[in-house]
């Protein structure tokens, strides 16, 4: 082999092993040998400088980060454009006339346009050479972005080798938008209330913080997705039309924009808008209008585009949902963490079809900033199912009266005091009882204790009655039962209810235990990696931070927070009390016995209703194993879209093949 060949060699097999890495798969290299291939790679570019190439692992992928924490700037192969953003039916007819005027069409002649969402999320490019996914970049200026190719490859419907048996283009700039779905962002809300960059505000707000995030493994817990539109440059490859560009993509294992349709006029395009609009609330991620694109590539390319915008596409926006209301008192909240921060309680406002009361206002720093007051004229906005916000003051209809608010100097809840860290207010007080509300609803919710009957106002109630000082006390509730029934709307049958329930979840998984006692940012499928990981609480409660680290998902404030959680002796006591009741996490282990043991299922392809991850998990719990890659082990394949040269060598096999509505029926039977 000649230097050329071993120096592409290693990069080969660096490449490959970022991705496992980065993007969840199984690697087959130790943290020793991916080490030795990199410094030989170093070494042999350090005597080769001639063969060092921009896409090198050493270059980019892999390698520490530049200092001051930025990111590299580098040029889009052809320019990112905008949309020309339409304000009503009549800009569109507009826009649509212009077009058939230029393309010279006559009366009665059609002009075919494909519409799809526009997407609020925030968008990147990503460059594939030969099927191999080599760099990503936000869209920056237009002209460059900055390359947030380790963020992206967090991403998990992102394919980093374009399936299928090829060939590929040399080159194709694939784009399109990444974002979170309203699901994942309510998750993520859940699990982590504020991040040391700020709470999150809303969807689009949090994938444009996470893809500027320095740490990839924080990326990689953040439910990211990506969802592909078009294309900017590409070499090597004839695409007829957009409808065409859409199905070479999925085929290529990508998410499309959905829903889509063809429209062949004006009408229908206004007709598609008006319906995806009156739909929003039901689709799973947020848009804010939609696009429309002549659909024939030849046409695109005769109409050709203005300095900033292609006169081919148009972007139609929804209403937005805005309405006046009137701020009757500025309060505070504390969350479970001790994050102390403002609310407008509001005048009750109708706001497409629900009653407005209250509106986030974030943190202090973005109150003073906004200058929001009591009494203020304000006008609300609803983003897709978030909470709304006050998007503006209406400063010429103040009183004379009128004051800033300050922040609190003490707790509104137990008059403790308040420390600043960062943008937020803390309460130090660990015995506060709105904290105290907060763990223990956390504890009881659904993903984690799971205990019914014991939502916010009752969990306020038992706090207020002071039949429970501490999270611990839950589980000694049987003891104060007669306290219980002299409560407002406990009946016995409620009472003995609740009782019952507390002691079933006393012998939990330890996944569910880890998630309810809340330990900063270790939400949902944390926990249950840790689980997974080390099995029982004592060897998680050992962990060094290097043990921690190890665990796929677990960066360093990740691992922090660990340590931080179990060197406390307040939360060392509230473990051993919890113990002392009778909790008892149950040891994760293999399910041997579940119905699906003995099983090996391979997944291939794109899942429509759930991540790789989930179903693997879903497989795991139940016995069976996943494997990585297609073998005579494997005893069942799911063939997600698109699932390509795995299908091909399954099929080769002989192997159980299954769609993913044929799995999903096969789990909900068992
Ligand atoms: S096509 C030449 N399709 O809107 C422009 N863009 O204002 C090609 N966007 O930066 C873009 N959904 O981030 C296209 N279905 C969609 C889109 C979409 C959202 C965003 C995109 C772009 C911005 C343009």
């Amino acid at each position: 082999m000649n230097t050329e060949q071993e120096i592409d060699e290693l990069r080969q097999n660096i490449r490959a092993a970022d991705v496992n890495y980065y993007n969840g798969g199984e690697s087959k290299l130790t943290d020793a040998q991916y080490d030795e291939m990199f410094v030989t790679l170093r070494k042999l570019e350090a005597d080769h400088p001639e063969l060092v190439t921009e896409d090198s692992p050493t270059q980019r992928v892999g390698t520490p980060l530049p200092k001051g924490g930025m990111f590299e700037t580098q040029e889009h192969l052809a320019a990112m454009g905008s949309l020309e953003s339409l304000m009503g039916a009549d800009e569109v007819r507009a826009f649509v006339e212009r077009a058939r005027k230029l393309l010279e069409l006559e009366e009665g002649a059609t002009l075919d346009w494909s519409c799809e969402p526009k997407l609020d999320g925030v968008s990147a490019n990503i460059l594939y050479e030969n099927g191999q996914l080599v760099r990503g970049l936000s869209r920056g200026d237009g002209q460059s972005g900055e390359d947030i190719t380790r963020n992206l490859l967090t991403i998990r419907n992102l394919p980093v080798q374009l399936a299928g048996d090829g060939p590929f283009p040399a080159q194709i700039e694939i784009r399109g938008e990444v974002i979170m779905s309203k699901q994942g962002f309510a998750a993520l809300q859940k699990r982590e209330e504020t991040t040391s960059e700020g709470t999150f505000r809303n969807a689009r707000n949090t994938v444009a913080g996470t893809l500027k995030l320095l740490d990839p493994r924080t990326v990689k817990r953040r439910p990211l997705d990506f969802l592909a539109f078009a294309i900017g440059h590409v070499d090597g490859l004839e695409l007829r039309s957009h409808d065409q560009l859409r199905a070479q993509l999925a085929t290529w294992g990508f998410t499309v924009a959905e829903p889509a349709a063809p429209a062949k006029d004006i009408n229908a395009i206004l007709a598609f808008r008006d319906d995806l609009e009156s739909r929003r609330d039901d689709l799973p991620y947020e848009m804010d209008g939609v696009v429309a694109k002549v659909n024939d590539f030849e046409l695109q390319q005769l109409l050709g585009r203005t300095s900033r915008t292609p006169r081919w596409a148009l972007a139609y926006k929804f209403a937005p949902r805005l309405a006046r209301s009137r701020v009757e008192k500025i309060g505070a909240q504390v969350g479970r963490t001790g994050a102390v921060t403002p609310v407008a309680h509001l005048a009750p406002t109708e706001l497409v079809g629900v009653t407005v009361r209250n509106a986030s206002l974030h943190n202090w720093a973005l109150l003073a900033e906004r200058d929001v007051r009591e009494g203020d004229a304000v006008e609300i906005q609803r983003a897709g199912d978030v909470i709304p916000e006050v998007v503006r003051v209406f400063v010429d209809e103040r009183g004379p009266d009128s004051q800033p608010t300050a922040p609190p100097t003490a707790c509104p809840a137990c008059e403790g005091p308040l420390q600043l860290e960062g943008k937020f207010l803390y309460c130090s007080n660990l015995d506060c009882p709105a904290q105290l509300v907060g763990r223990i609803v956390h504890l009881a919710s659904r993903r984690a204790f799971d205990i019914e009957g014991l939502g916010p106002k009752q969990v306020e109630q038992l706090v207020a009655a002071k039949l429970v000082t501490s999270v611990e006390d839950v589980f000694d509730l049987r003891a104060k039962q007669e306290q219980l029934l002299e409560l407002e709307r406990w009946g016995k049958r409620s009472t003995q209810n609740l009782l019952k329930q507390i002691d079933a979840r006393k012998e939990l998984p330890i996944g569910r235990f880890l998630n309810g006692i809340g330990i900063r940012h270790v939400g949902e499928s944390t926990a249950r990696d840790l689980a997974k990981h080390f099995g029982t609480l004592d060897r998680l409660r050992n962990a060094t931070q290097a043990e921690l680290l190890a665990v796929d998902g677990v960066g360093d404030e990740v691992a922090a927070a660990i340590l931080q959680f179990f060197a406390s002796d307040k939360n060392k006591a509230t473990l051993q009390a919890l113990q002392t009741a009778g909790v008892e996490p149950q040891a994760a282990e293999r399910n041997d016995d579940g119905p699906l043991a003995g099983r090996v299922f391979a997944f291939t392809g794109g899942l429509t209703t759930m991540s790789r991850d989930e179903a693997k998990e879903k497989v795991e719990a139940l016995g069976a194993k996943a494997a990585g890659g297609i073998s005579k082990k494997v005893t069942d394949v799911i063939a997600g879209t698109d699932a390509g040269s795995k299908l091909a060598k399954a099929e080769k096999l002989g192997l159980r093949i299954l769609d993913e509505e044929a799995f999903n029926e096969m789990m909900e039977k068992l």
